[in-house]
């Protein structure tokens, strides 16, 4: 058994002639935090749409838990425990906030059992969870509200929740934290390595909050146009001069 549950290697990603992923490799160890950083660009979002089966890989591999997958469509990847937020927000406004997770929930386990058994101990499971998912975000007070009536902050928190509804293995998250105002950030910080120390979930993180992104990964990977220029623990990152003239502006 390996500890690295995602690998990719010499991952690369085309739009038409443009490469926006260029020969990535790749390695997330299990129950970490894993970030991507990098400039607006360089090729994040990209990598990640690669990884969950949202971009198209035109070279490479990725393999995922000993099994290659970068062939495997998108729904069977999140069947197999690969999940994602969005940078956009991507919630339903209109429907309140506890039937949006329960929405979630419902949708990761598929519903598949038409037997009217099963199907009453799964409703209750699912109960269950559902207020477990909401205490988790901090969101049961506000379990009634239309999801279009939070604040920005409670958005982009029910967002993740949203996606931690399906249990997932490795869980995505692509800057979490956009727009959010300092309070929100230091929830939504504590909510992230609360899922990798407490839950043992791998989380692959894009975050352009760098203050964040250095107090819970254990891992950063560095891109620019497309290429990994850097990448160690957060205290090496911090001080790598490659990292510090090209991104962090010094
Ligand atoms: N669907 C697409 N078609 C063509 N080019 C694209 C597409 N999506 C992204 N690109 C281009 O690929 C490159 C990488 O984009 P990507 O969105 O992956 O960057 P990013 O690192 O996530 O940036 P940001 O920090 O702004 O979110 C950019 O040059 C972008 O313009
Ligand atoms: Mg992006």
């Amino acid at each position: 058994m390996t500890a690295d549950i995602l690998v990719a290697e010499g991952l690369s990603v085309h739009y038409g002639a443009f490469c926006a992923v260029d020969a990535l490799d790749l390695k997330v160890r299990k129950g970490s935090v894993h970030s991507l950083i990098g400039p607006n660009g360089a090729g994040k979002t990209t990598a990640f749409n690669a990884l969950c089966g949202m971009a198209r890989t035109s070279r490479g591999t990725i393999t995922y838990d000993g099994e290659r997958i970068e062939r495997m469509p998108v729904a069977r990847r999140s069947r197999k425990g690969l999940a994602r937020s969005f940078q956009i927000t991507n919630l339903f406004f209109e429907v309140d906030v506890r039937e949006n997770v329960r929405l979630a929930c419902q949708s990761a386990r598929g519903w598949r059992s038409f037997d009217f058994l099963s199907q009453c101990a799964s409703q209750s499971a699912m109960h269950e969870s559902v207020d477990e998912v909401l205490a988790w975000a901090g969101l049961q007070p506000k379990a009634d509200s239309l999801a279009g009536e939070l604040s920005h902050g409670e958005q982009r928190r029910l967002e993740i929740a949203l996606a931690v509804a399906s249990s997932p293995t490795v869980l995505f998250l692509d800057e979490p934290t956009a727009g959010m105002g300092a309070e929100d950030i230091s929830f939504a910080k504590l909510l992230i390595s609360n899922l990798s120390k407490q839950r043992r979930m791998t989380i692959v993180l894009i975050e352009h909050n760098m203050s964040l992104v250095m107090d819970i990964s254990d891992r950063i990977t560095v891109l620019q146009q497309g290429r990994k220029v850097a990448e160690g623990d957060p205290e090496s990152i911090r001080k790598d001069p490659v990292v510090r003239a090209a991104y962090l502006g010094e």
